[in-house]
């Protein structure tokens, strides 16, 4: 894919809020700190276009991000299963998603990042669900890959096809770092966008 410019669109908790549903859509979800804003950033060749931070649950609202000149729209979504965040925050999240979700027209597939070294929680099998429940594509990504060895990648990956019940085959790997992976993830979001 060649990026040509993006753009920050606005904001948002409630559907009222979203900018107007015109524009093939895929977002971006995973729990706290997992690595959703940086792969965003290098998908689109822009280091601080959306702000990451160490501090988990930094990403509290509906991202909407506009991509070669409203061709089609890249959202970042907040993480879940942070304990620090507030607790109004964490009582906004689980609305603010069904509906986002639930509601988003023009929303053509879900990317689900996952951490390599761990092993996925109840909330990422919920949201699995919740992505199926909804004939929304999951586009499993497990990040950090940098972080393991090879052979650790391999386990994990073992590990992770089975908690989450997915063909191993069915997830790309992916590093911030070493910019493993950008083009499968490309590959994958590509038949999405394209209008
Ligand atoms: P929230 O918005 O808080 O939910 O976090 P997020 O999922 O958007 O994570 P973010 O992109 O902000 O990254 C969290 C931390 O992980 C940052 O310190 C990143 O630099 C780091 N990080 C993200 N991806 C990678 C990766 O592939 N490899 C390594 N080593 N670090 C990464
Ligand atoms: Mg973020």
């Amino acid at each position: 894919m060649h990026i040509k410019n993006v753009e920050f669109i606005k904001s948002a908790v409630k559907p009222d809020q979203y900018p107007p549903a015109e524009l093939p859509e895929v977002a971006f979800v995973g729990r706290s700190n997992v690595g959703k804003s940086s792969l965003i950033n290098l998908l689109v060749n822009r280091k601080n276009l959306v702000r990451t931070s160490n501090t988990p649950g930094r990403t509290q609202l509906i991202n909407f991000f506009s991509v070669n000149s409203d061709s089609f729209m890249l959202v970042d979504l907040p993480g879940y299963g942070f304990a620090k965040v507030p607790l109004d925050v964490k009582k906004q999240w689980g609305p603010m998603m069904t509906a986002y979700l639930s509601k988003r027209e023009t929303l053509r597939g879900v990317v689900l990042i996952l951490d390599v070294r761990r092993v996925p929680s109840q909330e990422d099998i919920q949201m699995l669900d919740l992505l199926r429940a909804h004939d929304i594509p999951p586009i499993m990504v497990i990040t950090k890959c940098d972080k393991v060895s090879k052979n650790e990648r391999k386990r994990q990956a073992q590990i992770i096809s089975k908690t989450m019940q997915v063909q191993e085959s069915e997830f790309l790997f992916f590093s911030a770092l070493s910019r493993e992976g950008i083009d499968g993830i490309w590959g994958a979001l590509e038949p999405l966008v394209n209008t």
